[in-house]
């Protein structure tokens, strides 16, 4: 059976001051079944780490460079990330795909350095309403599926986050009937590719709007192993809701 992972991606967000919303977080969710991790900006992450001791909330990354280390000023690398605190890195986020123009090629690659840092990669991929409507979801999908995942997957050190653009950051959510359309197909390429245990064992996130409301319904339909949620995991109050729902 695989856990269930609720995710926290605060993006662009917060301050020293909003660390205190990790003591509200752990307090709301004392002994969760699921894993819980916040993906604060790179400026919180230790100080987060620290907020984390003692309680089950892992802290992660949003993105890291190729490379271990070296002459790439204002990035950071997956070792660095881990040695602040990390135990997992957001990659191929919708986000870096457009500000930064990155794409699957670069995403596999990053993707070995988080292995490398002994981190989790969390692998994002979706399509944009264009695609969707164009009625290329599948393909668009399956394409970012097979290039941004490198060989070398384990079920621990990968997790596979299915965010459909349109949905991020909309209020608008992707119907169950669709997350279980797209959740299907991955999670058959991933059997395909890696093999039956290991293709099973990988998690897959829906992320996209997630809320209080939703989470239960999302968390339950077919192939979703929890949810990368940005907006509604900024305030402890919400994300405990979202947590408790992947209980
Ligand atoms: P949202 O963001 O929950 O605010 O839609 C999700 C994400 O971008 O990971």
């Amino acid at each position: 059976m695989r856990k269930k992972l609720a995710a926290g991606n605060w993006k662009m967000n917060g301050l020293k001051a909003s660390l205190t919303e990790i003591a509200a977080l752990a307090k709301a969710c004392p002994a969760p079944n699921c894993d819980i991790l916040i993906c604060p900006p790179a400026t919180l992450l230790a100080g987060m780490a620290d907020a984390c001791s003692g309680t089950p909330i892992k802290v992660g990354g949003q993105d890291c460079h190729a490379a271990a280390s070296g002459a790439h000023t204002g990035d950071i690398s997956a070792s660095m990330l881990a040695d602040a605190g990390a135990s997992a890195v957001i990659l191929g986020h919708s986000e870096r795909r457009a500000d930064h123009g990155e794409t699957s090629a670069d995403v596999a690659v990053k993707v070995v350095s988080v292995w490398d840092a002994g981190l989790t990669a969390i692998i994002c991929i979706g399509e944009t309403l264009e695609d969707r409507d164009a009625g290329r979801t599948l393909d668009v999908v399956g394409e970012q599926l097979s290039s941004s995942v490198p060989e070398g997957v384990t079920a621990e050190n990968t997790v596979i986050a299915y965010e459909p653009v349109w949905a991020i950051g909309t209020g608008r959510t992707a119907t169950t009937a669709q997350i279980a359309e797209v959740h299907d197909f991955i999670r058959g390429k991933l059997e395909t590719r890696f093999g039956k245990v290991t293709g099973n064992g990988i998690r897959i996130l829906y992320g996209g709007s997630v809320n209080p409301k939703n989470a239960v319904e999302i968390f339950s339909t077919s192939n979703v192993d929890g949810g990368l949620v940005g907006g509604a995991s900024l305030r402890a109050a919400d994300f405990a809701m979202i947590v408790n729902a992947a209980d």
